[in-house]
This record gives C-alpha cells, structure tokens and sequence, in this order.
C-alpha cells in the first residue's frame, strides 16, 4: 500500500532542506522542523507523520535520515511509535502568546524591583573607582607559582566537585588568621568558603529569614547587601549612621505593626561602608545584647579592615563577647583580587548544627585549586607579606589624596573616615549634585561613586562622592581632583 498524500503535512515539505556548505546536518534541520510543526500545533497529538520513504521522496533525503530524527524525536518524547507507523504525542503545549496574553513579567521583578541601577561596574576605568585593590602591585608571579603548586599537588581528583563548604586547609588557615589578625573566635568547621562576600550574603538571607522577615541595613550603606535582602523580599528598614557608626535607639527595638523587630541586621562596624564611622564598643556591646533579646543575628561585614591607616586595629565585633549573635562576613576581593571570587562566611557555633546539612545541600564545592593555592599562600606567609605591602601603600595614597583635595578642591567639603581601607568619603553641599559630577566624571574615564546612590532615603546630607584610591596611582591625584573640581563647580545649581 502507497503512502497516502494527505499525510504528507504541508508544514514539513514548505520549503526544501539546505544542503549548502554551511548548512546543518540534513537530521537535525528536519529534527528541528518536526519538532516545530508540533510544538505550534500544526501537526496535533494523535495524528500520523507520513512514513518515513514518502517523507524522504518528498525532501529528496535518505530515508535513513528520516528514521533516525523520528528516533529522536520519539526518544523525546515527541512522537510515539505504534503498530501503523508514527503518531504525535498528546503534549500539554503553552497557548500560543497574544497582543492580549503576553508573556508573563519575570518573577523575580516584584522583589527586585526597588534594586536601582548603580554606576556601571564593569567599564574599563578603575580611576577613583571605590573597592578596587591596587591590581598592578598584586605578586602575580607568586600567585601563579601556587597555583601550579596546587595543581601539582592536587591531582585530576582536584578537578571533581570539593567539601562543598570549601578546602579544609583553606579554612584551617582561614580560621587561625582571624584568630591572630581580627581577634575573631572560631573553629575552622565554623568557616563557610563562598563566592566573595556577596555569597555570603545571600546565604545568611537564605539561611536564617523567610520573606517579608524585617531586615535593618545601614542607610547609607553597601548596595550588594540590599540586593541580598531585596532578593529574599525582606522588609528593608534603612538605620542612620552618625559619627560612631550605626545608630539604634531603644525605641527601635519595640515592634511596629506591620513589621516585627529585626531578624538580620547588616552591618559594617569597622568601616563604615561607604562612611567611614567606627561603631563604638559601647554600641557594639548594646547592639549585641539586644539582637540575643530580640533573636536577631548581626551580619558583620568585615570587608576591607586588613588595612587600617592610623592606630590599633579594630577587633572584630564577632570576637567581643563569646558566643555573640555575629555572622562574620570576608572577603579576599580587597586583600588578593575581586576576580578570585573567594570569601567566607563565620557562622556562630550555635548555627553550625542547624545549618551545615543545608549547606551542604546548597553549596558545591569548587574553585579547589585557587582554594589550594589561597590556603599555601596564606600559611607560608606570602599573604601577610602582601598585606603589609598593600597596607603601606595604600596609607602613602590615602594621604596623598587627602593633600590633594586640600590644595585643589574648590568647592567646600568635607571628608570623613578613611583611617583604613581603599576609599575616602567627601560629602558635598546639596547644591552641587553627586550623581551629575559623578555622570560627568566618567566621560573623563574617573569613577567615583555618588554618595546618594548608597542611601535608600538620600536626604541632603547625603550628598557627596566616594572616591577609590586604592588602583589609582598617586601622582594622578593632583590633576584628577583639580577635574573633579571643575566639574563640581559646572554642575553647581544656582
Ligand atoms: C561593604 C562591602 N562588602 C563586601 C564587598 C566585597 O564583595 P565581594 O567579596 O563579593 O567582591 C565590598 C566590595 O566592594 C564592599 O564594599
């Protein structure tokens, strides 16, 4: 019996298969063109692809070719092959989409929609670009020898998937330097090895808040922690920040319909981000006792206090009292580089249980020969070194922009903070806008961050730039400030 030519749809012979140099596979162009047909409900469940010689006559093709995409198409799930041939499977397809029904908005735009766009972070100057390291001064050599070291060592079984809550020498080594250098008190078990601390993050919202769970965050404050919070459709509750850090009044404490006190408080207390401020020991203190009152667990962000300019270092908050309500956040994007993408995550120890099944759950273990290398780099000493390096230099820069805004900023100002770090903080009088100046600035290829983009309620004393020292040269202070001054006066509102 002959193939029938109804059963030859018309959708699959519409246009002859390309058979040109360049084309794909003959299999895979008529793969692609059945499975279309069925997915736009030209072809409907049940009925009958034409067999596979007439098909083949058709498109002038090997009917080998015709069997072995039908093949594919029924290992899919596609079609199904029965006694008389092959018929198409009943697939519960999508409607088609309609001026009147389209596309559903992303789920995530809810949540996220508070999350404002910042200064582009990926263009290619880091002039006056707050939280970038000095890349050029970075012992790439030495890195790479670790590195070759922790492949030599490592082995092909580095290659598969690690501990998913990191290397253990890694977090060995991790848990004795904070011991010695931020007075922080833990276990290695305690130490989490994420992504930066942007992972880490991520995971204390996801750890420890269901939605619309009452987060406070410093305001102005770090824009990577909102977008944590945001992204776990917590309640956002902006604390001000004054002269000694985070300011939290008794009254804060004491529940307001709709929102319950606090379940995670996002702080900086060693450095202010972008501030400056030092949180007090008194306020340290008080902020403790009240999150073990409350049930609040404290996130300090400890990003960038390896590098302190005047005085003692600070402790850590973590370390003050034992068993503090303190997630201790790190990063090594400021003390290595940003693209290593490696940080921590300190849990308390009363966490640890609860936690590390999940953890061990969400997190998968990789990165191991940079974790390896990190480990040998910081164990033989090579990191402490270039700590000291970096800290010197950084010191020699932050004074030499400080004397260059002395000299050539013509605008008054003034600037806090930046007794340790990589950046300093100018505030500027409302009448000269941060983010026209800071538009205006990066067509000079300068990228200093408005103060008001940090602030969820900007008020006029946000008003200001946050500028980077900590990859840009020294000697390009004087003529950088002398521009941003210029531009400061031109976008003076009268
Ligand atoms: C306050 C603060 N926390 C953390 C980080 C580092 O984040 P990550 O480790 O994800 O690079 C930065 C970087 O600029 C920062 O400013």
């Amino acid at each position: 019996m002959t193939t029938a030519p109804t059963l030859l749809p018309q959708a699959l012979l519409e246009a002859p298969l390309r058979k040109d140099s360049g084309a794909p596979p003959m299999q895979r162009q008529l793969h692609h063109r059945i499975k279309e047909t069925i997915l736009d409900g030209r072809l409907a469940p049940g009925s009958r692809l034409p067999g596979s010689r007439a098909l083949a006559e058709a498109l002038s093709i090997s009917r080998n070719t015709v069997t072995a995409a039908y093949d594919l198409l029924a290992a899919e799930g596609y079609v199904e092959p029965d006694r008389q041939g092959t018929r198409v499977a009943t697939l519960s397809r999508p409607p088609p989409r309609t001026e009147r029904n389209p596309s559903p908005a992303p789920a995530t735009a809810l949540r996220l929609r508070h999350i404002q766009p910042s200064a582009p972070r990926s263009d290619a100057s880091t002039t006056l670009r707050p939280g970038v390291p000095a890349l050029s001064h970075f012992p790439l050599a030495a890195w790479r020898r670790a590195v070759d070291r922790a492949i030599r060592r490592g082995g092909p079984s580095a290659l598969g998937y690690g501990d998913p809550l990191g290397e253990p020498v890694l977090r060995a080594a991790i848990a004795r330097h904070l011991g010695v250098a931020r007075g922080v008190r833990c276990e290695p078990a305690q130490v989490i090895i994420t992504e930066g601390a942007q992972e880490a993050l991520t995971l204390c919202v996801r750890l420890l808040t269901n939605p619309g769970d009452t987060a406070w965050v410093e305001d102005p404050g770090y824009r990577g922690a909102k977008a944590a919070m945001h992204a776990g459709d917590l309640h956002i509750a902006p604390m001000r920040i004054d002269a000694d850090g985070l300011v939290v009044a008794e009254s804060d404490w004491k529940s307001r319909p709709p929102h319950s006190p606090p379940r995670l408080i996002y702080s900086t207390p060693s450095h202010q981000y972008p501030t400056g401020a030092v949180l007090t020991v008194a306020r340290r203190l008080e902020l403790i006792a009240q999150a073990r009152r409350h049930g609040a667990w404290i996130i300090e962000d400890d990003y960038d206090s390896e590098f302190r300019h005047a005085g003692e270092s600070i402790g850590a908050m973590q370390g003050l009292v034992a068993q503090a309500p303190v997630l201790y956040v790190g990063t090594f994007s400021k003390t290595m580089f940003p693209s290593l993408r490696l940080g921590f995550l300190v849990l308390p120890a009363a966490l640890l249980a609860a936690l590390q099944t999940p953890l061990e759950e969400m997190l998968r273990g990789g990165h191991r020969y940079e974790q390896l290398a990190l480990a040998e780099f910081i164990e033989s000493g090579q990191f402490s070194r270039h700590l000291g390096r970096m800290r010197r230099l950084y010191r020699d820069r932050q004074q030499a922009l400080r004397e260059a805004m002395a000299r050539h900023m013509q605008v008054p100002h003034t600037i806090e903070g930046g007794h340790c770090g990589l950046h300093l903080t100018v505030r500027l009088p409302a009448q000269y806008p941060d983010r026209k100046i800071a538009e205006a600035a990066r067509r000079y290829g300068i990228s200093p961050y408005p103060l008001s983009g940090f602030a969820l309620q900007p008020g006029p004393e946000d008003n200001g730039l946050v500028l980077g020292y900590g990859n840009t040269s020294a000697e390009l202070f004087e003529p950088l400030v002398r521009r941003l001054s210029q531009l400061a006066r031109a976008a003076e509102i009268a």
